[in-house]
């Protein structure tokens, strides 16, 4: 396999930049997912790299070989797309044969790769079966198959998983990983579910808007992110952020509501500091916020609004000052709508942002 290197790439469409100078690396044997809301520019960036579209700026490079102006068939990469598109009257054995049929290989060397690629991916006994006589995710790892044996340097996948139903969904996830694992094959992902890239993916590259906010692993990118769009992104129940108000008094440094104060600790104070305005938004993930029926030293006011019992865990969405927080508790743990509530934010790990750049502070 080989890494894939994107410098500066842009795409426009007459007055619109679909993709406007991306940047990054996936290194060889690599899982990176690109992830993003609709129309944020995900399957412009990938069909770049698969060269089904032209570039208007930048440069790609699979491995080291510029590839900009190379035809999609001479950048020996695999596209697997969401329909598997596998030949309905062709058996397995022949829906895996047929594009190397189609590169005149000799015969004995399109049955070693059929052989070896039905191996690894463990369907060499539906070999002589028709895909409609196979599941969903059998007929996945046929297309998957089709795409292996043509020794690609790097597989492009765009929502693949998106057809299937929730449960499907989930085994392919495990087995697409699985896939990743006993190959080390590059691949590039694209998804608009933040859960599946986080699941699967050694990197994500968080996009909005054609550009890219947050390259890192999964584990960084829910633990430090860059700024409120991929704060509020990449998490389920979404990162609570409530904008308030900074007051600095002499050394102590406190956000404040409407009627209350919490005093932030050092490390927190020195962020807050760093803002452009006195507006600064608290980000907080419900399992960092402690829930109380009483008041408590630093903890803040709120009502409850609504509780949603999930089976393992409750939520419960909390109004506070205009904004609502989502905390969550034990399910045996009574709530009830429009109580009051006081929340304990854990500030080893509360998240501060500026309220004029929405970047994280740091
Ligand atoms: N052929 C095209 N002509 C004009 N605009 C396009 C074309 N293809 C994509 N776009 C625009 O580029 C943006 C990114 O699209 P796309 O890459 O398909 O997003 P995603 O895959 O993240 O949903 C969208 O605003 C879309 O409308
Ligand atoms: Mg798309």
């Amino acid at each position: 396999m080989a890494k894939v290197t994107l410098e500066n790439v842009v795409k426009t469409y007459g007055p619109v930049t679909a993709v406007g100078d991306v940047s990054f690396t996936v290194q060889d044997g690599e899982f990176v997912a690109l992830v993003g809301p609709s129309g944020c520019g995900k399957t412009t960036t990938l069909n770049l790299i698969a060269g089904l579209i032209p570039i208007s700026g930048g440069n790609i490079r699979i491995g080291d070989k510029l590839v900009n102006d190379l035809d999609p068939k001479d950048r020996d990469i695999a596209m697997v797309f969401q329909n598997y598109a596998l030949y309905p009257n062709k058996t397995v054995a022949k829906n895996l044969a047929f594009p190397l049929q189609m590169r005149r290989l000799p015969k004995d060397e399109i049955a070693r790769k059929v052989a070896e690629a039905a191996r690894v991916l463990d369907i060499t006994h539906l070999l002589e079966r028709k895909p409609r006589e196979l599941s969903g995710g059998q007929q996945q790892r046929v297309a998957l198959g089709r795409a292996l044996v043509r020794d690609p340097r790097a597989f492009l996948m765009d929502e693949p998983l998106s057809n299937l139903d929730a449960k499907l969904r989930v085994q392919m996830r495990t087995e697409l990983k699985r896939f990743h694992q006993d190959l080390k094959a590059t691949i590039i992902y694209v998804t608009h579910d933040q859960l599946e890239a986080v699941t699967m993916a050694d990197k994500m590259a968080v996009m909005n808007g054609g550009t890219l906010q947050q390259y890192d692993s999964p584990k960084n990118v829910f633990d430090h992110p860059v700024n409120t769009f991929v704060a509020s992104f990449v998490g389920s129940p979404a990162m609570s952020l409530v904008p308030l108000r900074r007051v600095v008094e002499g050394d102590a440094v406190a956000l404040a509501g409407d009627g209350w104060q919490m005093p932030l600790s050092p490390a927190n104070a020195r962020k807050a500091l760093s803002a452009k305005s006195d507006t600064v938004i608290l980000g907080a993930r419900h399992s960092t916020i402690a829930l109380h029926d009483g008041p408590r030293e630093g903890a803040v006011p709120g009502r409850v609004y609504t509780v949603e019992p999930t089976g393992d865990v409750t939520f419960v969405q909390v109004h506070v000052d205009g904004a609502i927080v989502i905390a969550s508790l034990a399910p045996d743990v009574a709530v009830r709508s429009d109580t009051n509530v006081w929340l304990g934010f854990d500030q080893s790990r509360m998240h501060l942002f500026d309220c004029e750049t929405q970047m994280a502070l740091t």
